[in-house]
């Protein structure tokens, strides 16, 4: 776990807290019914501060978690702030509280980036894909099973990158009933083929990236086309490269896809990170760079 650098606090309810407390009946423990974001700070600034927090309102509405007269913003971008000129990551985290008139507590963790960041990158992921048994499209229409939202319930999910693990990959990535591809535990998943980019719709119930809405946005700067739709496992394994996505790992090459227990690992074209994996994080880095500029 990366080392905390900062932990500020709201709450329960909108004044601070200090220090920050969090009630052991909260139901974001009791029953995973809290939201958060994971937003990268890029020398004390957060990156796409506006889209986190508006996911964050999202995820908080489905959950019937009450924002109002919380300023978060000036929540995240104070516990940025104490980053100074370095990196690092911001969780904004927001919990239901006691239930039944008790308040959302909201509190901001800076912490350090994760050590093995630019190795991976370097050399690239294996991922397995495991299933989320679920069909894509009836999550999608079903509000109660939360598609696209960020809650606190992230067991699942760390569940299936320790079973990745075991597997001898590095990650996951989850597909549907019908062999479709959705997203990895943390990340949104890509794949090329020739000139254009591939990755899932948000209609099959996976999480809109913020990194995935800026990857969209650079692509066709940098002369790559991008088609978001439903598609398998299969379209990973046959492209020319893979990688995934998120405000922590940022661009993340995937040079192998684990099959089923007979057929081992097949590398992702060359079976080394790939070009527009290379071009797309350079380009995410010179927004991030901009930002700064920007004042
Ligand atoms: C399930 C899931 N998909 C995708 C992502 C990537 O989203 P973002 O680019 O906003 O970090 C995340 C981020 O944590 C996630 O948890």
């Amino acid at each position: 776990v990366a080392r905390v650098l900062k932990v500020l606090a709201l709450g329960p309810g909108p004044a601070a807290a200090d220090p920050p407390t969090l009630d052991p009946a909260d139901l974001a423990l009791l029953r995973g019914e809290g939201v958060f974001e994971t937003v990268r700070v890029y020398r004390g600034r957060p990156f796409r501060l506006g889209a986190h927090l508006a996911r964050l309102a999202a995820s908080a509405s489905a959950l019937e978690i009450p924002l109002g007269g919380l300023d978060l913003e000036r929540l995240a971008a104070r516990a940025a702030g104490a980053a100074g000129e370095c990196d690092a990551l911001l969780r904004v985290v927001c919990t239901k509280g006691v239930g039944d008139g008790g308040a959302t507590a909201a509190y901001a963790v800076l912490a350090e980036l994760p050590d093995e960041l630019e190795e991976q990158r370097a050399r690239g992921l294996v991922v397995v894909p495991l299933t989320l048994a679920v069909d894509p499209l009836v999550r999608a229409a079903s509000p109660w099973l939360l598609p696209g939202v960020k809650s606190t319930s992230y067991a699942v999910n760390m569940a299936a990158q320790r079973a990745a693990q075991a597997r001898g990959a590095d990650e996951a990535v989850f597909t549907g009933l019908g062999g479709e591809l959705l997203e990895a535990p943390t990340a949104n998943v890509w794949w090329r083929s020739g000139r254009t980019l591939f990755t899932p719709a948000p209609d099959t119930g996976i999480l809109a990236g913020v990194t995935r809405a800026v990857l969209l946005e650079l692509a066709p700067e940098h002369g790559y086309r991008t088609v978001e739709g439903v598609f398998t496992a299969e379209d990973l394994a046959a492209a020319d490269e893979a990688f995934l996505s998120s405000s922590v790992r940022e661009v993340m090459p995937v040079v192998a896809v684990g099959g089923d227990a007979t057929s081992g690992f097949r590398p992702v074209g060359d079976g080394r990170p790939g070009p527009a994996a290379r071009a797309l994080q350079a380009a995410l880095r010179a927004a991030a760079a901009e930002l700064r500029s920007a004042g």
